[in-house]
């Protein structure tokens, strides 16, 4: 099995910085590109409730807006705000088409974190069946 504990460890750094005084429910996420950066994210909510980030969007859109398009996997981890991260965080769909917009589903690899020794791995194809992409617009 590959070694994720570097990635969880930065998704675990990631979500000290999560600003959620409406949920009390803090995320973290690092995607790591292909070219071997790691971006990081946290969710970041909002009075109005809808302009709410998650955590995993965060670190796509920075690494994105950095010019990153290219990604191999990405590192999840979730708990309530002030206590440690508990069990696994699945992404949301929404989080699941934007990784489908820039990942190959077959490939892209989405790590669930409890601890930097403890994480389940699951394939984009798996958490997101028949996802829609800009293929799917060429035929
Ligand atoms: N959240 C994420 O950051 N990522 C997810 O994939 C699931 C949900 C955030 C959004 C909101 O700030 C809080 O978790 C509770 O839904």
């Amino acid at each position: 099995m590959e070694d994720y504990k570097e990635l969880v460890a930065a998704a675990i750094s990631a979500r000290k910085m999560a600003y959620t005084p409406y949920s009390g429910f803090g995320v973290g996420a690092a995607v790591l590109t292909k070219s071997g950066k790691i971006y990081k994210g946290c969710n970041i909510e909002n009075a109005a409730f809808t302009p709410t980030n998650c955590a995993e969007r965060t670190a796509f859109f920075k690494a994105v807006s950095e010019g990153e398009t290219e990604f191999d996997c990405i590192a999840i981890v979730g708990g309530r705000t002030g206590e440690p991260v508990s069990g696994l965080c699945p992404p949301c769909g929404v989080c699941r088409q934007v990784m489908m917009e820039f990942c190959d589903p077959a490939a892209f690899r989405i790590i669930l974190g409890k601890s930097p020794e403890q994480w389940e791995v699951f394939m984009l194809r798996d958490l997101l069946p028949l996802g829609f992409s800009k293929a799917d617009m060429e035929e």
